[in-house]
């Protein structure tokens, strides 16, 4: 199974709801950067079990391979629904950044779904996979379906994008993830008294998505995470100035960071934009992204 990662053009974000959660208006959009679950049936035990490969830097960064991990909590969400007791061994080949805000975890959760699915006959449609896909995690599921799409409620509610065009993104990643909920909670802290209603999705980025219009989407782009990220990392300031400078179309914080996004022109600006932050030492890596890419799949 390959699962895509995401970013957020626009992350508003409102109040804090009774569950702990905030509400949110975004637009999501799958990019190219991929990880791999392979899911083998376990005949002679009930256990749940991960391993997680890397082939690249990230692999410093330490990722559970026990029930914590939410591949595991999505192979028991599903096995639950489905009053099943088979035992699965899943395989995690890890390319999106580890707490990065490109939703690396949610996304092994949605391929787990997916390939536990496969493997065990459950036979559930990609929407009835997307319930069990929500009570893991508010990107999952828009992570089974891809592409562009509108994310409300807490982000676990998907509608897709009138959208034309393709968009070439250089990511540039931390050493060191950020915890999601630590954003958040300093968000809080940054917003007393922020209005329970998250701000409507900006009428100019529909419309440049709408249009296929770069530059437009460029100008566009926000995200009300961003002043906590840089609070906690200030250093991330640097990021972006190397990026603005190197004439990126658009820079923005990627979802709770600290990973970092440039919009490029086309892909040789991408190549100019990536070459600048990777020689500039501000960052560990930089990735390069192409969106919209499609939801998890079948290999
Ligand atoms: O939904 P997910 O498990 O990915 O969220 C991780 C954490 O991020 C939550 O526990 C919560 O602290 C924070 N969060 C939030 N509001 C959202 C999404 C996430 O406060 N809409």
């Amino acid at each position: 199974m390959r699962v895509p990662a995401k970013i957020n053009l626009c992350l508003g974000v409102g109040g804090l709801r009774g569950d702990g959660y905030h509400s949110l208006a975004t637009v999501y959009q799958a990019v190219d950067v991929f990880d791999e679950v392979r899911a083998e049936v376990l005949t002679d035990s009930d256990a749940i079990e991960i391993s997680v490969h890397f082939d690249s830097t990230a692999e410093s960064i330490i990722v559970p391979t026990g029930p914590e991990n939410l591949a595991a909590k999505a192979a028991v969400a599903l096995r639950e629904a489905m009053g099943l007791t088979e035992g699965v061994h899943l395989a995690i080949r890890k390319v999106i950044p580890v707490a990065g805000g490109m939703a690396g975890g949610s996304a092994d959760a949605a391929a787990a779904l997916m390939a536990c699915n496969a493997v065990w006959g459950c036979g559930l449609s990609r929407d009835e996979l997307a319930e069990i896909a929500a009570e893991l995690g508010s990107d999952v599921p828009f992570l089974l379906h891809g592409g562009n799409a509108i994310g409300s409620g807490r982000g676990e509610r998907v509608t897709p994008v009138l959208a034309r065009g393709a968009y070439y993104w250089a990511a540039a990643v931390s050493e060191r993830g950020l915890s999601t909920p630590e954003v958040y909670a300093e968000f809080d802290r940054l917003n007393p008294d922020r209005d329970p209603v998250p701000p409507a999705i900006p009428d100019d980025l529909l419309a440049a998505l709408r249009s296929g219009d770069a530059v437009a989407l460029g100008d566009a782009l926000t995200n009300d995470l961003a002043e906590a990220a840089l609070t906690l990392r200030p250093e991330l300031e640097d990021v972006l100035a190397v990026g603005r400078g190197a004439g990126a179309l658009g820079a923005l914080v990627s979802g709770s960071g600290p990973t970092c996004l440039f919009l490029a022109s086309d892909e040789a600006h991408r190549l100019d934009l990536s070459v600048a932050l990777a020689s500039s030492g501000v960052c560990a890596d930089v990735i390069q992204a192409r969106g919209p890419a499609g939801g998890a799949q079948l290999l």
